[in-house]
């Protein structure tokens, strides 16, 4: 049977708070979690993913998970350890221990944000290219990927890891035109990696189906999912405000933009 009841994780954030907005049109029936609290959603759940006992109670009868919580930029790495990596292992063990059959995993271009960019006629880059993560971020969603695959192979839970390109209302960058996702189109994607039969483990890239397209987007299609929007639209503002890529500039370099060069590493 389709999936009815989903917690969202990190549903006070960004992606959360949009996904809040568009995924019960779809028929979902969202239980949230937070560490923070979300204004107007007294039933949410507030709690760290450290807490076991919480994510045990909040995963209990629910038919699948959309795990978006943790820290979702470059941070220290005993940060990022806490709560993207064991704070997933936690959120695993949990769904596991309570039998929850699917997570969709809001995995990140920063798995791989050290694969140069494609220019001119270069193929778009495939799912599977070696992954190379830009930041101690990047690395804890190439280890909630290997995470999602061991919890395949040994119990049977399955995951869609979504390495989600930039999920705002708005391209806001000449780079987000290449890896935008618009908000509509995301939840197209979720609700296609909640609803497709037997995904094992299956990695997608998400974004929208932009003119300027970085990487390959087969494997989520394959989901069921069928790109509307494309950033195209916003290319010309964005490109007079801000310049086009520049191909000599180590940010515009690498599919991680900027986060390649976060701390500095390069004079540039
Ligand atoms: P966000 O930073 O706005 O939201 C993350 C939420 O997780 C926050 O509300 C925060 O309170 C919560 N959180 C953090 N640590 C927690 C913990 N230990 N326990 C419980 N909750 C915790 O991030 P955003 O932009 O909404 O991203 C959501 C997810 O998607 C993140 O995992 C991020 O890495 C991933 N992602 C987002 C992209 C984007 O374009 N926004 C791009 C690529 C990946």
């Amino acid at each position: 049977p389709a999936p009815r009841t989903v917690l969202l994780t990190g549903a006070a954030g960004g992606v959360g708070t949009l996904m809040r907005g568009l995924l019960p049109a779809y028929g979902y029936t969202l239980r949230l979690l937070d560490v923070r609290p979300i204004e107007d959603e007294p039933d949410a759940v507030v709690a760290d993913l450290s807490d076991r006992d919480a994510l045990r109670e909040a995963v209990r009868g629910v038919d699948a998970i959309i795990h978006l919580a943790g820290i979702s930029l470059e941070a220290p790495f005993d940060k990022i350890l806490r709560s993207n990596i064991e704070g997933t292992y936690h959120l695993y063990e949990a769904a596991r221990e309570e039998g929850v059959g699917r997570v969709v995993f809001a995995s990140s271009n920063h798995a791989v944000g050290f694969t140069p960019r494609p220019r001119g006629d270069d193929p778009l880059i495939p799912v599977d290219t070696p992954r190379r993560p830009d930041t101690f971020y990047g690395l804890s969603k190439c280890f909630g990927e290997d995470l999602a695959q061991l919890y395949w192979d040994k119990h049977g839970l399955e995951t869609v890891s979504v390495r989600i390109g930039s999920c705002f209302p708005e391209p806001t960058s000449v780079r987000m035109l290449s890896v935008w996702m618009s908000p509509a189109d995301g939840a197209r994607l979720f609700h296609a990696a909640l609803t497709a039969p037997d995904v094992g483990h299956t990695v997608v890239y998400g974004s929208s189906a932009n003119t300027r397209l970085w990487w390959d987007l087969s494997s989520a299609r394959a989901l069921g999912y069928e790109p509307r929007d494309d950033s195209e639209p916003y290319a010309q503002k964005l490109i007079a405000e801000q310049g086009d890529l520049d191909e000599d500039t180590v940010s515009h370099g690498y599919l991680g933009g900027h986060f390649v060069n976060d701390p500095p590493i390069w004079p540039y």
